[in-house]
């Protein structure tokens, strides 16, 4: 790079006027260089050295008024045609390198969803929704479909149709919630799943083998056993001869299911208006094995919900053919058996959202 050098304004001093040939190998020179330009920061670099004030084209400028006058409008037309040549080069380039920059931009930006990193937190589903899920993987094992109600409902569908009457005390408004949008007290927020089983039987062909999942609201203050909005999971079984045996067959198997073949179940008779008999059924103490603790408090059996064969009532109202049809039905609070089964003191710790309780499951 020794012309380089040389290529001072004063230059002109010294230098005798230039001939085609030195023209020719000073602009094939600075083509070279910003031919081999690799990044923009380069090719500045290279332009600067091609035709910057400093460089030996700059240098050829000078020269011109060594030219003999009549010499010189040539040589400065000749010497204009390289520079353009030279910024024509310099532009494509600038356009090529900016392009390949962008392209490897977007490529270090572009996000990898593939990637698995080891070190990061991963997050889970919620206890409830666990529980929810591994319920509904039994009962579709065993033949049932996953159904669905509305959480706002009339009057009809959460008591009348389930046989309960107006001065009922199961609908003591001290438990319900009232949606204040129509006439005074006839919506509601479900205070169970049971109405559920109204809308299959208005609405489906029978047979209907379903388990029906979901929210249900009561006035109660939060405790220990107690929150205002709860899980519940409903099921519905009506088909031609459908006995009580078989309803105590399905609570064994999906406490089986649940718990573990060691825990076993259990009918008490109990009162439901819309199940006739009706019984509440229960499971041996996991604790204590069925010997008496005070998680039991000393029963050996625990609580986990109701079932019966389905009442004349529900079927007349739903105008199912009772001589034709049978069924029965069982309902049990989701995070109740939840934290039976897995030991959980207090049902407040499922909405009060303490990542250290809640990644311990
Ligand atoms: N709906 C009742 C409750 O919330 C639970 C229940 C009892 C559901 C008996 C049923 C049943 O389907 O047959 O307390």
């Amino acid at each position: 790079m020794a012309r380089e050098s040389e290529a001072s304004p004063d230059a002109t001093l010294r230098a005798a006027p230039f001939g085609a040939a030195e023209l020719a190998d000073a602009q094939s020179e600075a083509l070279t260089r910003i031919e081999a330009a690799t990044d923009l920061a380069s090719l500045e670099e290279a332009e600067r050295q091609a035709v910057g004030k400093r460089s030996h084209f700059a240098g050829l400028y000078q020269q011109l008024r060594a030219f003999e006058p009549s010499e010189r409008k040539d040589a400065g037309q000749r010497l204009q045609k390289v520079r353009r040549r030279l910024d024509e080069a310099i532009t494509a380039k600038r356009a090529e390198l900016t392009a390949a920059e962008r392209v490897g931009r977007l490529a270090a930006d572009r996000l990898d969803l593939t990637e698995v990193l080891p070190a990061a937190r991963q997050g889970h589903l919620h206890l409830v929704t666990r529980v929810r899920e591994e319920l509904e993987d039994v009962f579709v094992g065993m033949g049932y479909e996953i159904a669905e109600g509305p959480e706002i409902e009339t009057d009809w569908y959460n008591f009348q149709a389930l046989n309960i009457p107006v001065d009922h005390p199961a609908r003591s408004s001290v438990d319900t919630f009232f949606v204040e949008a129509a006439e005074a007290e006839t919506l509601l927020l479900r205070t169970h799943t049971s109405p559920v089983q109204i809308h299959l039987l208005e609405r489906r062909e029978l047979p209907i083998y379903a388990v029906v999942p979901g929210l249900v609201y009561r006035r109660d203050t939060p405790d220990a056993t107690h929150l205002p909005a709860f899980h519940q999971l409903e099921g519905l079984v009506v088909d031609r001869g459908v006995s009580f045996g078989d309803l105590a067959g399905t609570i064994e198997t999906f406490v089986h299911a649940i718990f573990g073949e060691t825990v076993r179940s259990r009918l008490r008779p109990a009162y439901f208006p819309f199940t006739e008999p009706s019984a509440e059924f229960e499971i041996s103490c996991m604790i204590c094995d069925g010997s008496g603790c005070r998680t039991c408090a000393g029963t050996g059996w625990i609580e986990l919900g109701g079932c019966g064969m389905v009442h004349p009532a529900v079927f007349e109202a739903t105008d199912v053919d009772p001589e034709e049809w049978t069924g029965f039905a069982f309902g049990f609070g989701i995070d109740r058996l939840a934290i039976m089964r897995h030991g959980i003191a207090d049902l407040r710790s499922f909405i009060e959202n303490d990542v250290r309780f809640l990644e311990q499951f």
